[in-house]
């Protein structure tokens, strides 16, 4: 009964078993939570990826990413000047091209006064304080979706490095900041380095996509670039097996040689484990994709009403600090802002 469980509960002595020691005597308080919070996420770790489409004035909404719209020119110019209000550092700009402009090699990517060119001058002219990250893969510019030269059914690697090293160039002439390579084909970083100095980009940084995972979590982000419907096969002759942590962290190490400044896991919060070996060991600065599938998730969760959106978002956000991220890629990236403006976490 319970008198007698409760007499003979008194005596074993709970100080006796922990020592004295109480780990909830921190937790108590709000104000003694805030002193002894180990990490924080703010403003100054995220970036926000956008997706640019040709035309004026237009803003579509993205069906498999609900609050995510592809934005004409004039529009992302004017969600950078409310990005840099907000205060997030940097923009990572993605282009949904018509597909007259798409091809087996994607030729597009070689333009100087493509989609994702035009974009980032008008944004760089408008408002200079926000940094620029531009991916060079070919996908949004090929017919086939892949993100790169496709020939006899292969991923063709050197031709593929050379037509991105010449697209990072013209990246670098249209004011990009940084270069973020997505396609994980061998030698990319090196010949990348190696092209923007030539052009006199040395300040031009590389943020590699060093271990990028063959993912399911890319599937809305195909519908936002409108590759999803092209994609023949999938990309696990390039990408890596999401199974492989050791193959991850030597890939990084060659990029790191090859002089990536930055490195980036993607996904993000499968990968945690990526995160924090990378920076363990090789100090860089490390930023995770929280790609589009976990975005999408949370806000379909929340809709359903099954889990507290916004609580579950800046806790996803949190764990990437925690594992040792200096930032997070983000499409959450202007609510989390104007969470973290009102404080409270
Ligand atoms: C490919 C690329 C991908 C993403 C950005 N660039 C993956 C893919 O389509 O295979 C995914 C981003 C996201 O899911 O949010 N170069």
């Amino acid at each position: 009964n319970t008198a007698a469980g409760l007499k003979a509960a008194a005596a074993s002595d709970v100080d006796q078993i922990t020592g004295h020691r109480r780990m909830r005597r921190t937790r108590i308080a709000e104000w003694s939570r805030r002193l002894t919070r180990e990490t924080r996420l703010t403003v100054d770790d995220l970036i926000w990826p956008i997706f640019i489409i040709p035309g004026t004035n237009v803003l579509e909404p993205i069906d498999a990413m609900p609050g995510v719209s592809r934005m004409s020119v004039d529009k992302a110019v004017e969600a950078a000047k409310m990005a840099a209000d907000l205060g997030i550092p940097a923009l990572a700009t993605f282009p949904n091209v018509e597909m007259e402009h798409r091809d087996q090699t994607g030729s597009y990517a070689l333009e100087a006064d493509n989609l994702i060119n035009r974009a980032t001058r008008a944004i760089k002219k408008e408002v200079p304080q926000i940094g620029i990250i531009t991916d060079v893969a070919l996908d949004p510019f090929t017919d086939h979706g892949h993100d790169g030269v496709l020939r006899n059914g292969e991923i063709v690697n050197d031709e593929t490095v050379r037509i991105i090293a010449a697209a990072a160039v013209h990246q670098a002439d249209a004011g990009a900041d940084i270069i973020a390579p997505s396609d994980m084909m061998d030698g990319r970083i090196g010949a990348i380095r190696q092209a923007l100095d030539a052009a006199g980009h040395q300040s031009v940084g590389i943020m590699s996509y060093a271990t990028k995972f063959a993912s399911a979590l890319y599937g809305p982000y195909r519908e936002a670039i409108g590759t999803s419907g092209l994609l023949k096969g999938d990309k696990r002759t390039y990408y890596l097996d999401p199974a492989n942590a050791t193959e991850a962290i030597r890939d990084a190490g060659l990029d790191v040689e090859e002089g990536a400044d930055m490195l980036m896991v993607k996904p993000g919060l499968t990968y945690l484990d990526i995160c924090r070996a990378l920076k363990d060991t090789y100090g860089l600065p490390v930023f995770a994709y929280q790609v589009s599938g976990e975005y999408s998730m949370v806000k379909a969760g929340a809709a359903a009403g099954y889990i507290d959106g916004e609580r579950v978002m800046m806790e996803k956000l949190l764990a990437f600090k925690r594992a040792g991220c200096d930032g997070v890629l983000t499409y959450f990236a202007p609510e989390a802002a104007r969470q973290l403006a009102k404080g409270g976490w």
